[in-house]
């Protein structure tokens, strides 16, 4: 039995420990949205979040991911469960085309912004180099990259300021 967390749901799942977590999550608990590309690191469509760290889903045994949190294309989520800043630039940008290897670049993407949050060009090139788009897609996946990087940071600001205007508010009210 092996023991981990999918998208922040307990799992015990009796399986070969050497499986790759990808035939566990697609083919044990449904999760399809995570692809199979080249099985051998080459390609980042399987790439899920590994403690929130990117992983290839197609050469981790399932082992290595006990006690661990999983979290997969169908876990992806923004701030009270609404879309993640970067499926909405995902969407603002147009960047799938055929979409196969869209998931993966979500959850490299993912894992990079949650690391830095203002990623540079360089930064970006190097987190997202091993997920391949045979549509072609880079410049959008930068661009969208980038816009989301933005928004998360106007998000920040606001909600910062949000909270200095209660503090302000509190105060006031108390020596009112
Ligand atoms: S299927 Fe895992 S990297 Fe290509
Ligand atoms: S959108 Fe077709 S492979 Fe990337």
């Amino acid at each position: 039995m092996i023991s981990f967390s999918v998208n922040g749901t307990s799992q015990m799942i009796d399986v070969d420990p050497s499986k790759p977590l990808l035939w566990v999550l697609r083919e044990q608990l449904g999760l399809t949205g995570t692809k199979f590309g080249c099985g051998m690191a080459q390609c980042g469509a399987c790439t899920v979040q590994l403690d929130g760290r990117a992983v290839r889903s197609c050469v981790t045994p399932v082992s290595a991911v006990a006690g661990k949190e999983v979290t997969t294309i169908e876990g992806l989520k923004g701030e009270n469960a609404t879309l993640h800043p970067l499926q909405h630039a995902w969407i603002e940008h147009q960047v799938p085309q055929c979409g196969y290897c869209q998931s993966g670049q979500l959850m490299s993407a993912a894992a990079l912004l949650a690391e830095k949050a203002n990623p540079s060009d360089d930064d970006i090139d190097r987190a997202m180099q091993g997920n391949i788009c045979r549509c072609g897609m880079y410049g959008r996946i930068r661009a969208a990259i980038k816009s989301a990087a933005a928004t998360s940071s106007t998000a920040l600001f606001y909600n910062a300021a949000q909270v200095q205007e209660q503090e302000q508010e509190q105060e006031e009210t108390s020596h009112g």
